[in-house]
């Protein structure tokens, strides 16, 4: 069937056909061995993913991208840690929200969105306060469409031996991801990004030995406790509470499909389609709000002239079939909107998306 409604969002995101019919599995029950070679195989194909050797592990709960890394900063910060948070974003809050919310101690060091932290301030407050035990950010900023400089802080994780924490949402599938180079010790994901299914499961590939160290930590959550999934996993090769199979078996065919496209083959298409938009946006007369050095492959924030109403612009482009997202926070008041491309978008859907965005501006200009 022709399809009529396209997600150019950043996420969830539109799914391939392969990842839909993986939906229609049999009826299983989750502590079986069907299922346990499900969650084995999609474990073992998601380390490739994130690059990462037999160091580190994949965990993975029902829930969403919140889900993962509410349950690495819950389950990992004892009352002797004291966390180092870099945001430059909504997204980077969330997770200041989340260090408040379990009363972790924290710096934080706070950019304007779209304004890369600083790695030699990072050093200097290493140097200046021995106790910041580790290091938080996220990988994109995706408020602001902003590649944060992972591999740089990765690099002073290292040299300063801090645990290193990163949140890549909606970066992984999309960008060059790579644990092991970048010394990152803790890494989320959720499945309804650039790894291309459908919404339900929140991904965390961890260090193992990071995981150890929890062990003298009191609980926080019953739920979201990564010590009791991950030795569910190792013991049972089980999750702890009884997950969504039908994500799982979606997820499973999605990353098998990624690794068959190849990954850097996967990053070079959304940077194909990146570009075609990106053009396109241009050639409208309209303004990007990142600097192309620093952009997403995956997400596009463009300012829209005032005169335009976000709102009447975003509701038009749903009804002629194409989802977009307003600006989140202060950045809607800056007419800011995005278009995503991520999941099963490919370079020939760009352009008849252009050509609607563009008659839908016309149709507010007059
Ligand atoms: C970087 C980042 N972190 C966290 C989240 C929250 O994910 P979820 O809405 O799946 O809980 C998002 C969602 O877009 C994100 O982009």
């Amino acid at each position: 069937m022709a399809k009529t409604h396209f997600l150019f969002s950043p996420g969830p995101v539109m799914v391939s056909d392969n990842v839909r019919n993986a939906l229609l599995h049999d009826d299983i029950g989750h502590r079986v061995p069907e299922f346990t070679a499900v969650l084995q195989n999609l474990q073992r194909n998601l380390l490739k993913v994130y690059r990462a050797d037999d160091r580190y592990t994949v965990l993975l709960i029902t829930g969403s991208g919140t889900a993962a890394n509410e349950a690495v900063i819950s389950s990992y910060f004892g009352n002797t840690h004291h966390a180092l948070l870099l945001t430059n974003g909504e997204f980077g809050d969330r997770l200041q929200e989340m260090l408040d919310i379990h009363r972790i101690e924290k710096t934080v060091l706070r950019y304007e969105y779209g304004v890369r932290p600083d790695p030699a301030e990072v050093e200097e407050l290493l140097k200046k306060n021995p106790k910041i035990s580790a290091i938080i950010m996220t990988f994109q900023e995706s408020a602001a469409s902003f590649i944060n400089p992972v591999q740089e802080i990765g690099t002073l994780a290292g040299k300063y031996n801090k645990t290193y924490i990163v949140d890549a949402v909606s970066a992984l599938g999309g960008e060059d991801v790579d644990v092991l180079r970048d010394n990152i010790d803790f890494c989320t994901c959720s499945s309804n990004k650039c790894l291309g299914s459908l919404p339900g499961v929140g991904i965390i590939c961890a260090k193992r030995s990071k995981l150890e160290e929890m062990r003298n930590n009191r609980p926080k959550t019953a739920y979201l406790n990564l010590l009791r999934l991950y030795d569910m996993s190792e013991q049972y090769h089980q999750t702890t509470n009884t997950p969504s199979t039908t994500q799982f078996f979606a997820l499973d065919a999605a990353v098998k499909e990624l690794l068959d496209e190849g990954m850097e083959e996967r990053i070079a298409r959304y940077k194909r389609c990146a570009r075609i938009l990106r053009d396109g946006v241009k050639k409208m007369g309209l303004r990007m709000f990142i600097d192309e050095k620093d952009a997403s492959n995956t997400i596009t924030s463009v300012l829209l002239p005032e005169y335009i109403d976000m709102d009447d612009f975003v509701q038009r482009m749903e009804v002629k079939g194409y989802t977009v997202y307003p600006g989140k926070g202060h950045l809607k008041d800056l007419n800011l909107f995005q278009i995503g491309n991520m999941g099963n978008i490919f370079e020939e859907m760009c352009t008849p998306f252009l050509e609607t965005m563009s008659e839908t501006l016309h149709e507010l200009q007059d």
